[in-house]
């Protein structure tokens, strides 16, 4: 490789490296959302590891995800509406602390517990 090619090739390794930090690694985190750990960060307190209530989401009336007649009833829609607004005095709302495709991303997390059984 003669010079010009590898002040080339580095400059734009550069460059692209400065785009990712300063849109603060939105590009990156658009790219591949963690959905479980979004889960483990956020819900698993009140509607535990696999799915079930833990005593503090039970003590609030949290629902059994592994439930399959819960599954059937329930829609994405509705799940995504629940996440997103929550219901007074039992879950409070995340959309100022997710993302739509973060909300988006947590309903086949939801789905999953279903599955396991
Ligand atoms: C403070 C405890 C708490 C946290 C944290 C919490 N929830 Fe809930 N959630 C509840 C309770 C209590 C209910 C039952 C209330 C209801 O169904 O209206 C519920 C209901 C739900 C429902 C079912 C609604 C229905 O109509 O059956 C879904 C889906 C859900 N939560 C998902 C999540 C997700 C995903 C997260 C994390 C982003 C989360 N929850 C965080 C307490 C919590």
């Amino acid at each position: 490789m003669d010079k010009k090619k590898i002040f080339a090739v580095t400059s734009s390794a550069v460059i692209l490296g400065m785009a990712v930090y300063f849109s603060g690694n939105s590009i990156i985190r658009a790219a591949n959302i963690d959905a479980e750990m979004l889960y483990m960060s956020h819900c698993k307190t009140c509607h535990g590891t696999d799915g079930k209530p833990t005593d503090l989401g039970e003590g609030l009336g949290a629902r059994d995800f592994t439930d399959p007649q819960w599954q059937t009833k329930i829609t994405d829609e509705q799940i995504i509406k629940q996440i997103t607004e929550g219901s007074a005095g039992q879950m409070f709302p995340f959309k100022d602390k997710l993302s739509e495709e973060e909300i988006k991303a947590l309903v086949p997390i939801v789905r999953g517990f279903g599955k396991k059984e």
